[in-house]
């Protein structure tokens, strides 16, 4: 086909909250469609601009552009009342969705039911409790006891009955889990409401999206969760349950294969983690862990209790963790609980883009790279190697047994004073800056496309090529 477009893929190269919505918001410009392809309500994409600061957490990032459209694909799942809700959200910042938005027919259910059993069964994953993992569980289980447990979008259209399914399934799960406060005949009423208000933004042609290419559009598919967190590839069971990696956009984006052209990858200067699982280079490792498991942890009490200079300059790991957690505000965007904060990793780093043969990285928050200056060494620690059984391995083990028995070794790189967020030109950044990126491209083999400086919509460098 001879002007047929193309799809680029956008995925975060950690743990997620890379700040990938801040860099879809920056290069949407260069597509004519954003679509999503996993996950659902559990996605928390920031985006500031000179007037608004929005979370959205199911529809695409490419919101501000009022001529993109904004496409979610069937390897999504969808909540319909948050959806709703989410559409009233962004309508109120004055941004229309109508004839933008279009979510495929082929979308599973997020049902009352589901939610309710992720509040009571996932407290050991650390969940962000949006029934996303039992949606996706019965989406393979298709059928319970004679009712259907997943139900698609455009087949709750089309078959009304399966209203009753969706109270029943409701019904078993409040006995199971002796579960109170739910008024179910008003629940299914509200759901009926709201998929009637859904209705105009559900896209009955299943070949929608690949006809919009085939006719010359773009498309940027924009990743939730990030490839940490991959229902296979990640450790289960600290994972999402839903495929985060690139190639999954192909699956779940309604798109074939030979339509990809790049992909970018999405890291952050300073890793976060929430919930549970490993993460190496956590600053005060399990202490941390714990720590951030606690919710009343969050953002207000650490500003009240904590002297954050002091502690940036403590001896203590778990101190330097809690100040550049608070210097960088990484508290959840759904959940608002504290993120787990790590030195960047470059064995995990180089290991996401091998295994998902990423093109360009942009790395963000390295503004927040000047505050290692007030630390006690006054340098940039990384993990720059891991050792399994006294031996150096270049990839992230695929049992969490084994990824406990790595010792990981740092490597220290000169801070920098410079406020970042004043430099507009690659060329101009702190010199110190330039090497630690250096040694970025030459662990993973990637150039970058560019590096975020600050939370703000201009703040961002690109790299200039050539
Ligand atoms: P779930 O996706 O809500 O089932 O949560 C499973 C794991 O993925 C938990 O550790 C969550 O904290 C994490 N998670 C889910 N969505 C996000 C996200 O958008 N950013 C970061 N972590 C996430």
């Amino acid at each position: 086909m001879k002007n047929r477009g193309f799809a680029d893929v956008l995925i975060g190269l950690q743990y997620g909250d890379e700040g990938k919505a801040k860099v879809i918001d920056l290069i949407a410009k260069n597509y004519h469609i954003i679509a999503r392809f996993n996950g659902g309500a559990n996605a928390g994409h920031t985006i500031e601009t000179e007037k608004f600061r929005v979370a959205l957490h199911q529809i695409p990032s490419g919101i501000f552009y009022k001529d993109k459209i904004l496409y979610i694909g069937s390897g999504c799942v969808v909540d319909i009342s948050k959806m709703i809700e989410e559409i009233g959200m962004v309508e109120k910042l004055g941004i229309s969705l109508k004839n933008r938005l279009y979510i495929s027919d082929q979308t599973s259910i997020v049902q009352p039911h589901h939610v309710l059993v992720d509040i009571h069964t996932a407290g050991k994953i650390g969940t962000t409790k949006n029934g996303i993992g039992p949606a996706y569980a019965d989406k393979a289980m298709r059928m319970v006891n004679g009712r259907h447990v997943n139900i698609k979008l455009g087949e709750l259209i089309d078959n009304p009955a399966l209203f009753d399914h969706i109270k029943k399934n409701l019904e078993r799960k409040i006995e199971k889990h002796n579960a109170t406060g739910y008024e179910v005949t008003k629940i299914i009423d509200t759901l009926k409401k709201d998929l009637k208000n859904l209705m105009p933004y559900v896209q009955r042609d299943t070949l929608f999206l690949q006809k919009l290419v085939d006719g010359g559009k773009n498309v940027l598919f924009e990743g939730a969760q990030s490839i940490m967190l991959d229902i296979t590839k990640g450790l289960v069971p600290y994972v999402t349950s839903s495929s985060t990696v690139a190639g999954a956009a192909f699956v779940g984006g309604d798109l074939p294969v030979n339509y990809h052209r790049k992909t970018i990858g999405v890291a952050k200067a300073i890793m976060s983690r929430v919930g549970n699982g490993p993460f190496v280079s956590e600053f005060g490792g399990k202490k941390s862990e714990e720590y951030c498991k606690d919710p009343t942890h969050n953002k207000n009490y650490e500003k009240q209790n904590y002297d954050t200079y002091k502690m940036l300059a403590s001896d203590n790991q778990f101190d330097v963790g809690v100040a550049l957690r608070i210097l960088g505000n990484e508290y959840g965007t759904v959940t608002k609980r504290p993120r787990r904060i790590g030195m960047m990793d470059l064995v995990q780093l180089a290991f996401a883009v091998k295994t998902n043969g990423v093109d360009e990285i942009f790395l963000t928050k390295c503004d927040l790279l000047v505050d290692f200056i007030k630390t006690k060494s006054k340098k940039i620690p990384v993990v720059s190697e891991y050792i399994l059984n006294s031996k150096t391995i270049d990839y992230v083990p695929g049992s969490n047994t084994l990824y406990a028995k790595v010792k990981v070794k740092t490597t220290d790189f000169e801070s920098f004073t410079e406020d970042l967020s004043k430099i507009t030109l690659w060329g101009k950044l702190p010199k110190q800056l330039l090497t630690l990126l250096g040694a970025i491209e030459e662990k993973t083999g990637c150039g970058f496309l560019g590096i975020g400086v600050g939370s703000k919509r201009k703040q961002f460098i690109l790299e200039q090529k050539g």
